[in-house]
């Protein structure tokens, strides 16, 4: 059954609801987050929830919560194995639809499951690699901070999708930002680039885990600006998120990366990854 948990009840999907007027659903007034569970334990868990508050600070959303016991028991409520979390913080719901709010709102929260693939005993041949398009980033300034309002998102991965791609890389004045739901990271003669982190970004956790294991592993990688030819140029191309992990892609819009295999540094930081995962399981 699809367990859900709203607002302190654990209920089955189709019996839980939310005002009209909740302000998540009336101006994406929220927050979101995306957490990988694996065999019934969070993936990076910490580092969520971290990016979570700061979200909620950046949106000056007040909620004290025991996040982690809260999805704990969700996951455990829909039989535990490889799920991915779904949580949302909205400001709330009022009485009457109205951009301005008072101080008196109680945050509505929402979680839910969904099935996802094991990437941790996946192996390379596993990882199925991307087509890309490049597109202009039409979002706010604030791509740090993880709201729902995701319609630019969502307007270019369909433009990828109608190309017969399967994301969207975004550009902003001439510089390379990341996917739809991913970040971003190329190889250019053994060094990895990666977009700087700022407000026109979300930091994202995967991309946080590879730049640790680039440092421990004494793989070159830089944060720098990133331009349409550069991106081109680049020997490897890869996009990383919680649910998907490290994925290389081998076409941008239309025409081939490198020599359109996966990559040799591709390869060596999934690895890595994967390596990373299974100790994390394991507790080895
Ligand atoms: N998206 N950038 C954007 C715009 C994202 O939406 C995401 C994640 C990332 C990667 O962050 P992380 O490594 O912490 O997952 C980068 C999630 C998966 C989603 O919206 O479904």
């Amino acid at each position: 059954m699809n367990i859900v948990y709203l607002n302190g009840e654990y209920l089955p999907a189709d019996q839980a609801q939310i005002s009209v007027f909740d302000r998540g659903f009336l101006f994406g007034d929220s927050v979101y987050e995306v957490i990988p569970f694996y065999q019934g334990v969070g993936f990076r868990l910490t580092e969520h929830l971290a990016r979570l508050e700061y979200s909620l600070r950046a949106l000056q959303i007040q909620t004290v919560q025991d996040w982690e016991a809260i999805l704990n028991l969700l996951v455990s409520q829909n039989g535990g194995g490889n799920l991915s979390v779904y949580l949302q913080v909205t400001r709330g719901a009022a009485d009457s639809r109205s951009h301005r709010y008072g101080d008196d709102l109680s945050p509505t929260v929402f979680a839910c499951c969904t099935p996802i693939k094991d990437i941790y005993t996946a192996g390379p041949d596993d990882i199925v690699p991307m087509k890309v398009i490049v597109t202009a980033d039409l979002r706010w300034h604030r791509c740090d901070v993880k709201s729902t309002c995701l319609l630019p998102n969502i307007m270019v991965v369909h433009q990828a999708q109608a190309q017969d791609a399967d994301e969207a890389l975004m550009m902003r004045d001439g510089k390379l930002t990341e996917g739809s739901s991913c970040n971003v990271f190329i190889v250019q003669q053994g060094v990895i680039y990666t977009p700087k982190r700022g407000s026109e970004i979300l930091g994202g956790t995967t991309r946080e885990l590879i730049m640790q294991l680039a440092d421990e592993h004494a793989i070159p990688l830089q944060e720098v600006d990133i331009d349409y030819e550069m991106l081109k140029a680049a020997d490897e191309v890869w996009i990383s998120s919680s649910t998907r992990g490290v994925v290389p892609v081998i076409e941008i819009d239309g025409d081939q990366v490198g020599d359109g295999e996966k990559g040799p540094l591709w390869l060596a930081m999934f690895e890595l990854f994967i390596r990373y995962q299974q100790k994390l399981m394991t507790g080895e």
